[in-house]
């Protein structure tokens, strides 16, 4: 039976009338008129290009400027998608064979994992511990891998966590990968986006024969609305993929990937990562002031990377009912731990503007301390 995308179906059925979104898993985003200015967008180029159908794979050159982020790719490693989604729907599509299995991590996006389920193939869950800074839990995964395991799918940095994987627990993926031949499909789209760090998180490309990397302009680039993706593979998968692409899309639009071409500029990239991150440290600090003046009550493991966290809450109410009464009494919109399979946590994004965080999290604080009192 169909199983709908739970996360982003409470998104598009609750975000568009809210006051509050905290519930986006990016940073604020950029209006044309920014990006235009920092990435200095050439309009009469721009104005002057045919609004014909596009390179099907993706600009030649847009292509190159991202392979140029993967150590060895070229640009016959990428497909230019719409969006990480459209990618990871190829990828899930292209890769499993019939009586293959998948290994997914819990709490994730579970984007992937909802395809693979859609397309009639068995998905196994192994769950990252939180007493241990949400490390994954290595000898569940060895047990879950068997010959039939296709792909080990991996959200590094993850969503809703913002944990990146320890160096042990890498080596561990990569080890289950090759006991059994499977491919690693790592989504890095929080790459760039760390909290400690301004080198982004270590790529999975080139670490492994078989891996397939799924990344978007969404994230670390706050441009969600471009609906531009891709993925780098092997250019054997990249061919099986682009003939999927053919189906689902044709291409990506030439719009998005012209601007895409702009933003990927070096030296735009990284004024667009900067921004990233500064929206990110900020917004946690502000968040982490907050979710303190309720002691007892709130803990989290401090995310590394992403604008987003996965607070823990001790309070007499589960996690559905407190995103809900957010949402009706406060038009605030969080997304609740159930709908990544956790109960009693919130997923809150945190990487907005000041202003806008700091009132939302005022109305998020009365709620709080309403509930702490009905009890
Ligand atoms: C981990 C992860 N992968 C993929 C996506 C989809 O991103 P895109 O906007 O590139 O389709 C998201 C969006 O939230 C995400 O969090």
């Amino acid at each position: 039976m169909f199983q709908p995308f739970a996360i982003e179906q409470y998104m598009s059925e609750n975000e568009h009338a809210v006051k509050y979104h905290f519930a986006e898993s990016g940073v604020h985003p950029l209006t044309f008129k920014q990006l235009f200015e920092l990435a200095e967008v050439d309009t009469q180029s721009l104005f002057a290009t045919l609004i014909d159908y596009p390179q099907v794979n993706g600009l030649h050159s847009l292509r190159e400027k991202i392979a140029n982020m993967y150590i060895g790719a070229t640009a016959d490693n990428v497909l230019v998608t719409i969006g990480a989604s459209e990618a990871n729907t190829l990828v899930a599509a292209t890769i499993l064979q019939p009586d293959d299995n998948m290994i997914r991590f819990r709490p994730t996006y579970e984007q992937l994992s909802g395809n693979a389920i859609n397309l009639g193939f068995e998905v196994r869950t192994v769950e990252m511990i939180e007493s241990e800074g949400w490390a994954l839990d290595t000898d569940s995964l060895k047990q879950a891998t068997d010959k039939d395991t296709r792909i080990i799918h991996v959200v590094n940095p993850n969503n809703p966590t913002g944990r990146i994987l320890a160096d042990k627990d890498r080596q561990a993926l990569v080890a289950s990968a090759d006991s059994v031949g499977a491919w690693i499909v790592a989504d890095e789209v929080y790459a760039g986006t760390e909290l400690d760090s301004d080198t982004p998180t270590r790529s999975f490309w080139g670490e492994y024969e078989r891996v397939i990397v799924v990344n978007s302009m969404s994230k670390a680039f706050g441009l969600p609305g471009l609906r531009l993706g891709w993925l780098i593979a092997p250019t054997g998968v990249v061919e099986e993929c682009w003939r999927r692409h053919e189906y689902t899309s044709i291409a990506a639009t030439m719009f998005s990937m012209k601007l895409a071409d702009y933003a990927l500029a070096e030296t735009a990239r990284e004024k667009l990562r900067a921004r990233a991150r500064r929206l990110i440290r900020r917004g946690f600090n502000t968040l982490t002031t907050a979710l303190n003046s309720h002691p007892g009550v709130f803990s989290v493991v401090p995310p590394q990377a992403s604008a987003m966290s996965f607070p823990k809450f001790d309070l007499p109410i589960g996690s559905d009912e407190l995103a809900s009464r957010l949402l009706n009494e406060e038009d605030v919109l969080v997304i609740p731990g159930t709908k990544f399979g956790i109960e009693n946590h919130l997923r809150f994004s945190s990487a907005l503007l000041e202003d806008h965080l700091q009132s939302g999290l005022s109305r998020f604080n009365r709620l709080i301390t309403k509930v702490i009192a009905e009890y």
